[in-house]
């Protein structure tokens, strides 16, 4: 299925914004068919606004409201209400701490990926190159995959393997895998952009995805 170009994308974040440069980057250099069109935070002083702002795209912090790790009812609201002003056609988390679901997922249903700093299905959650170096692999990664209901479940559009070296503490490691992730993710999304995803195992309903041996 091939998609009308470039495919919208509306970022979100609540950290330092190295995955988000990655992308608007690669954009800019024209490897991507896509446009970055909002860039939104949790996080009101977050570097992912601070790098929006220096690209001149639009950057919004919107409050997340009263939970620590998820959006409240009307925080919910108000972010789908500003995707949807904005005309997103996909949601790219990168480095977005809080949960999504019930709605959001509704309302963006299939057209939501991420990325993580494993390889999947091992290490779903929080700090996940700690949860790898304290389990003692020799090979992590990370993974950018569709977001369902679940944690950290959905289906797999692709991944990059890192090697954990001999000396490793959580923060070198971390950095190996977030030079890995600037590699990944915008490859991910330009092939998400043209249409040129598939999906093994797992079935989405994202609108660039197909299953293979179905
Ligand atoms: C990335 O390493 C990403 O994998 C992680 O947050 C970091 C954001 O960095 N995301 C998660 O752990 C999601 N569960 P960045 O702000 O520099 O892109």
């Amino acid at each position: 299925m091939s998609q009308s170009i470039p495919l919208r994308l509306g970022v979100l974040g609540s950290g330092k914004g190295s995955n988000f440069v990655a992308i608007a980057d690669a954009i800019a250099g024209g490897s991507v068919p896509a446009k970055v069109v909002l860039v939104a935070s949790d996080v009101d002083d977050a570097g992912i606004l601070r790098h929006a702002a220096e690209r001149g795209i639009p950057g919004r912090y919107l409050a997340p409201g009263q939970f620590r790790t998820k959006l409240d009812e009307a925080a919910e609201t108000a972010y789908i209400a500003a995707l949807r002003e904005a005309e997103v056609d996909l949601v790219v988390l990168a480095g977005f701490m809080r949960i999504l679901k019930g709605e959001f997922l509704r309302a963006f249903e299939g057209r939501v990926v991420n990325i993580h700093p494993s390889l999947l299905p091992s290490f779903p959650g929080l700090a996940a190159w700690k949860q790898a170096l304290d389990y003692g692999v020799k090979v992590t990664g990370c993974t950018v995959h569709y977001v369902d209901q679940g944690i950290d479940t959905g289906a797999i559009i692709g991944q990059r393997a890192v090697p954990v070296l001999d000396g490793d503490t959580a923060d070198t490691l971390h950095e190996r895998i977030q030079q890995a992730e600037r590699e990944l993710y915008p490859l991910a999304i330009a092939a998400v952009a043209r249409g040129e995803v598939k999906v093994r195992g797992r079935l989405t309903s994202g609108f660039a995805a197909r299953a293979e041996d179905r």
